[in-house]
């Protein structure tokens, strides 16, 4: 990809980004754009966007508390215009295709690719076909791509069949193609980690830790950090580590039983739903990323995922399943001595809390595990689950539930 970048000092950058906060240009207005030089160039009457990126560092005091580490932020991707951290890259992958003149764009996806696309399609005026798995996607995903006015085919299949499909459909049909291997779209996530750094004054945390499913991500943000070392943005490499669902633990297994050498595809099975995927097509690039910056790779198990859940919810932040690996693997690195004492750490929270309502109402009410083996499980996180209560509609009720809920701590 060209970049605009060589030949401007690290400093002259770092200016121009934060001059560019004054600005209201629509491509100074987002917080992918505003990063251009580190992006492939494109006139920016062609730029769709929907103003995506800026998202917030939060601090998480009690998360950090629980986790053992002295200082952790979270870096919420999914408080990007269509609720995930897809927006960054779907901006530039869109953008390009509406420069190429595409009429349709697809993808496979889990749903929030769905829902991202979807938007950007409309907002650039294409066209765009949505593949997902039937029955696997959250409801609050599907309707986005539904109201974004794609098409939308629920296939009986897994997110694996249907990248496999859409591989072959775009040799038949005049559809342009923007899954994760689509180079603008990491060009476009490059842009989290530099607005990371940005937000961080360039003190660069120790650690970064992020969700792997089909390993777009971490590729994009350990390209991102390479690329800002060698422009000397940053002096050295934060550790970039990958945390995946047991259930969906493609690249662990490829690291301890192949040496990082070949693919060991699984069959996916996890209620983290986004990250329901087998055999993840950037693998190789993320296995080059952990390489490069030392980083580790941690699976969890769906109870350890669910805790973490909510207890990045009882922070008043909230995020989506496949988000909250991040804080389940941090706990076992910590825990592993990866993590040592003193080192900061930032966790990428890839989807908003609104995005699987059903995983949420579930867990609180106790039967997110009913029927599987983890159900017995579920009890040792009652005190952190906050049932909705059913009351009739008197103030006596009301009064004496805010008794006894006063008197019992909340958690965390
Ligand atoms: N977190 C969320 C909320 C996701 O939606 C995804 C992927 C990931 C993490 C994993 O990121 O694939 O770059 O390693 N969702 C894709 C989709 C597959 O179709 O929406 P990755």
């Amino acid at each position: 990809m060209s970049s605009r970048a060589s030949g401007v000092s690290a400093n002259d950058l770092k200016s121009t980004w934060k001059q560019r906060r004054l600005s209201s240009a629509p491509a100074d207005l987002s917080g992918v754009w505003r990063f251009r030089e580190l992006l492939p160039a494109l006139n920016d009457g062609h730029v769709v966007t929907l103003r995506e990126g800026n998202t917030p560092l939060y601090e998480m005091p009690q998360c950090a508390r629980i986790a053992g580490v002295p200082h952790l932020s979270a870096k919420h991707q999914g408080m990007n215009p269509t609720g995930s951290f897809k927006d960054a890259g779907m901006t530039v992958a869109a953008s390009f295709a509406h420069h190429a003149g595409y009429r349709w764009i697809a993808c496979a996806s889990t749903g929030n690719t769905s829902a991202s696309m979807a938007a950007y399609a409309a907002r650039g005026g294409m066209r765009s076909l949505v593949l997902v798995p039937e029955g696997k996607i959250s409801w609050s995903k599907l309707s986005q791509a539904l109201d974004y006015g794609a098409v939308t085919c629920q296939l009986r299949t897994d997110f694996d069949g249907c990248l496999r499909l859409l591989q072959e459909l775009v040799l038949r049909a005049p559809v342009h193609q923007l899954n994760s291997i689509n180079p603008f779209r990491i060009e476009g996530q490059k842009t989290l980690a530099i607005e990371l750094m940005e937000q961080m004054d360039w003190q660069l945390p120790d650690h970064i830790i992020v969700p792997g499913g089909n390993l777009g991500n971490s590729s994009a943000i350990g390209k991102a950090l390479l690329e800002m070392r060698d422009l000397g943005l940053i002096s050295r490499l934060p550790k970039l580590s990958v945390i995946q669902a047991e259930g969906a633990n493609a690249l662990v297994r490829t690291l301890r039983e192949a040496g990082g050498k070949r693919l060991i595809g699984v069959n996916a099975e996890t209620r983290a739903t986004a990250i329901r995927i087998g055999n993840p097509a950037s693998w190789k690039k993320a296995v080059r990323v952990l390489e490069a910056t030392g980083g580790a790779c941690e699976q969890v198990s769906e109870v350890e995922m669910a805790q973490a859940k909510a207890e990045i919810g009882a922070e008043g932040i909230g995020c989506e399943p496949a988000s909250a690996v991040t804080l389940a693997g941090l706990k076992k690195l910590v825990k592993q001595g990866f993590v040592k004492a003193g080192e900061s750490v930032v966790l990428i929270l890839t989807g908003n809390l609104l995005k699987d309502p059903d995983f949420t109402i579930e867990f609180h009410r106790g039967d997110l595990f009913a029927g599987t083996p983890h159900e017995s499980t579920m009890t040792a996180l009652s005190t952190l689950r906050r049932p909705p209560i059913v009351l009739d509609a008197t103030l006596d009720e009301v009064l004496r539930t805010l008794e006894q809920a006063d008197k019992t701590a909340p958690s965390g």
